[in-house]
């Protein structure tokens, strides 16, 4: 990995630590979202079953830990800890870009986590923009392998590589190269945003190119815009980055619009998912799961019993948000008609695979 590369990846963990950077404006529309409470759900709450299948792997609730870091020792601690929750939880992990690892071997074992984490749907991560700078088939297949992975990501970020000192801005061309990394990939691919979300069209054209799932990552929690004003070299880097402060696409309304777009998408919404009552809102919207990133990391690098204990709470919050909807299963809760307070019909998230 290149100094400035590293150095990168250590600015953002820092200022994501250190600094508020959440969006401040838009939410990500969960508040919103009203789901039909039920005062006799005719059922007990241990009846609530959140167990689920997310391509053909089976989770115990329909949470993911969305892609974040890799390439560091501070990094290693944060994705062992990550691991170990998640093993324990039964629910998915993504690790973070694997663009270290394969520009430097020495960074490998800060990814692998197979060791503690043999039985989670464990997702490999890159930016697809590397398509356009020297990175073909090979290079996911060997993301995949190095980690053991069950599925590889690929992020889509033009605004973070505009806003970022040097960063890759050549996007032509790439959703034929997202078609053929998804056709020669022995596992499925996934493709997401970083949290200024993906449109109903654009989730299209990435159902069309061939991706197995969307994450639509919107807006309302993290802003990347924000992280790199703080990392701005110059006053007029400060300003351009400040001018994107309230850009993207909020999560709610991307996970409407590529629900509507694409019936038969599989779909993970996250972008400011902040407890398990929006996990709930964001399943009964049509999402399989719902990530979280931001919250967990400061977790992540105290200890896997502070990743584990904040889970529970969002798994326990998912689990009371069912009981008082009377949703058994999840798909009682995606068949729920959902409230969008400001929208001009109830909606409904229709047909789920
Ligand atoms: C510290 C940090 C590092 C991240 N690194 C990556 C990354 O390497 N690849 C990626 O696809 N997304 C990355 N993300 C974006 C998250 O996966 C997620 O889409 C986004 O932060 C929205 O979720 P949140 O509001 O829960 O944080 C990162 C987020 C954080 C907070």
């Amino acid at each position: 990995m290149t100094t400035a590369h590293r150095q990168r990846k250590e600015d953002h963990l820092r200022i994501c630590l250190e600094q508020d950077v959440a969006f401040r404006y838009p939410s990500s529309g969960l508040e919103r979202v009203q789901l039909p409470h039920l005062a006799a759900p005719e059922m007990s709450l241990e009846e609530v079953d959140t167990s689920t299948r997310f391509l053909g792997h089976a989770l115990r609730a329909p949470l993911l830990i969305s892609s974040m870091t890799g390439g560091t020792e501070w990094a290693r601690t944060i994705n062992r800890h990550l691991a170990e929750a998640a093993q324990a939880l039964g629910i998915a992990l993504a690790l973070g870009s694997l663009r270290a690892a394969l520009e430097d071997a020495s960074t490998v074992p800060t990814y692998q986590v197979r060791d503690i984490a043999p039985d989670v749907f464990l997702c490999a991560n890159l930016g697809a923009v590397q398509l356009n700078y020297g990175y073909g088939l090979e290079h996911c297949r060997r993301a995949v392998e190095l980690i053991g992975a069950d599925a590889l990501i690929l992020h889509l970020n033009p605004l973070q590589e505009a806003l970022q000192p040097g960063g890759n801005t050549d996007f032509r061309g790439l959703l034929d190269k997202i078609a053929a990394v998804c056709a020669g990939l022995p596992v499925p691919v996934i493709v997401k945003e970083v949290g200024w979300g993906i449109s109903g069209e654009l989730a299209r054209l990435l159902h069309q190119a061939g991706v197995a799932a969307i994450d639509v990552a919107g807006a309302g929690g993290t802003s990347w815009s924000q992280v790199e004003m703080y990392r701005a070299p110059d006053e007029s880097a400060r300003r351009i980055a400040q001018a994107f402060e309230d850009w993207g696409i909020p999560t709610v309304q991307a996970l409407i619009e590529a629900r509507r777009a694409v019936p038969q998408a599989v779909l993970i919404a996250s972008g400011g998912l902040r407890s398990g009552v929006d996990a709930a809102k964001a399943l009964a919207l049509g999402a399989q799961l719902a990530g979280i990133a931001h919250p967990l990391l400061r977790l992540a690098a105290q200890s896997a019993e502070a990743v584990m204990g904040y889970l529970q709470e969002i798994i326990q919050e998912l689990r009371i948000a069912m009981f008082c909807t009377g949703s058994r299963t999840l798909q009682d809760l995606q068949n729920l008609p959902v409230v969008v307070r400001g929208a001009p019909t109830a909606y409904h998230a229709g047909p789920q695979q």
